[in-house]
């Protein structure tokens, strides 16, 4: 079967087992905010989803987005998920002679969107104790020139949980000013960060803020996030953008009654996740060889270490879904690193966390010594 083909089949299988535990890919399964199910409710209601919606989104929506990052001066798109957003902007802005540059780990879609489009990708480890586990603007400073068309800066960072912290915000955007290039911006896990900078206010004529729903309100299967960025830049942009006809109608619906239901929802979210990390933590202090290299994440997943351990992170992942438990092989997000953990979403009910945690002391033990074979993603 062909790999495009298995990928599929792969996520259709998971799909279908309705037991499953969603741990492997930071979706949110708290229950929603009641407001928001109805605000679907009502939109299905009112047969408002025969039309087609504003081709930048719902006026309201496109401002509580502003609203919501406190980006004053800053306009929003509506898009069909972040995904969206990068492709677009991947694939209008760099092409043959170009580089596209970011971090390893890091979430490797938008490089492989640049590199379909021609560009170059130059990635940068980050997956290092002495660099806290997070870019610095001298390391990138030295892989930037005068053919850098995007830099993505995925931050919070996408596995390891890390913040740049807001002096090397400062800088990096210095960089991308000095060599013309777009910062991507990718703060689709911004919402769980204890402290996070937009790059936005230090270089507001090119950067580009990734905004996303699927994460802190839980809706990824709705495809419902948002491209920000100067009205300039997005007017460009929007010249010949892929969702002219508008996004889903439902789903900015409800991303606009998640919006405003944040304040007394969002709270309890961020506490059962951050006290289920801590839940994982205990379990994995006391696991011979295993570790979590950053602790407490700022995003809402953790990376497991289990290469001290010797053990195979596809192993555990396989073993894990034979116990309805779905966790991601690291080698998703990186060659380089990938053979060293496995990662695990945390904004879920805490009883998957419990079973995860009594699970994974024998899992470990099982799986020692096994390479696992069958195909993952
Ligand atoms: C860093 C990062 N950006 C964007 C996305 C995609 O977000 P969306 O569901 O809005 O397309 C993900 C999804 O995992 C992600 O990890």
């Amino acid at each position: 079967m062909s790999d495009f083909e298995a990928r599929n089949k792969y996520f259709d299988s998971l799909f279908a087992n309705r037991d499953l535990r969603w741990m492997g890919q930071n979706t949110n399964h708290i229950p929603l905010p009641a407001a928001v199910r109805q605000a679907i409710e009502e939109s299905v209601a009112a047969d408002e989803f025969r039309a087609y919606a504003p081709p930048l989104g719902f006026e309201e929506l496109r401002a509580a987005i502003i609203d919501d990052l406190g980006l004053k001066g800053a306009t929003a798109i509506v898009t069909d998920g972040g995904i969206e957003a990068l492709y677009h902007v991947c694939h209008s802005e760099t092409g043959p002679g170009g580089t596209f540059v970011t971090t390893d780990p890091g979430w490797k879609w938008p490089a492989l969107f640049s590199r379909a489009a021609g560009a170059e990708i130059i990635e940068i480890p980050i997956y290092d104790e002495a660099c806290g586990y997070h870019l610095w603007a001298d390391q990138l400073a030295e892989k930037v020139d005068n053919r850098t068309r995007i830099i993505y800066l995925v931050d919070p960072n996408n596995p390891l949980g890390t913040c740049v912290p807001k002096d090397e915000i400062k800088k990096i955007a210095q960089v991308a000013r000095s060599c013309g290039a777009i910062l991507v911006h990718d703060c689709t896990y911004r919402h769980f960060a204890d402290d996070h900078t937009l790059a936005w206010p230090y270089y507001p004529e090119k950067t580009l803020t990734i905004y996303s729903f699927s994460k802190w309100l839980g809706l990824a299967g709705l495809r419902v996030a948002a491209l920000v960025g100067s009205p300039e830049m997005l007017a460009a942009l929007s010249r010949a953008a892929p969702n002219n006809l508008g996004s889903n109608v439902l789903s900015q619906r409800a991303a606009l009654a998640g919006l405003r239901s944040k304040s007394e929802w969002f709270p309890t979210v961020q506490q059962t996740q951050r006290s289920n990390q801590a839940t994982i933590k205990a379990v994995v202090d006391k696991l011979p060889g295993f570790r979590l290299p950053v602790y407490p994440s700022n995003g809402n997943f953790l990376v497991v270490e289990c290469i001290d351990a010797g053990l195979q992170p596809e192993a555990i992942v396989a073993e894990m879904q034979r116990h309805n438990i779905m966790v991601r092989q690291g080698a998703y997000h990186t060659a380089r690193f990938g053979h060293r953990f496995i990662k695990v979403s945390t904004t879920v009910p805490t009883e998957w966390v419990t079973e995860f945690c009594k699970l994974l002391p024998a899992v470990a033990h099982q799986v020692r010594g096994r390479k696992e074979n069958a195909a993952l993603f």
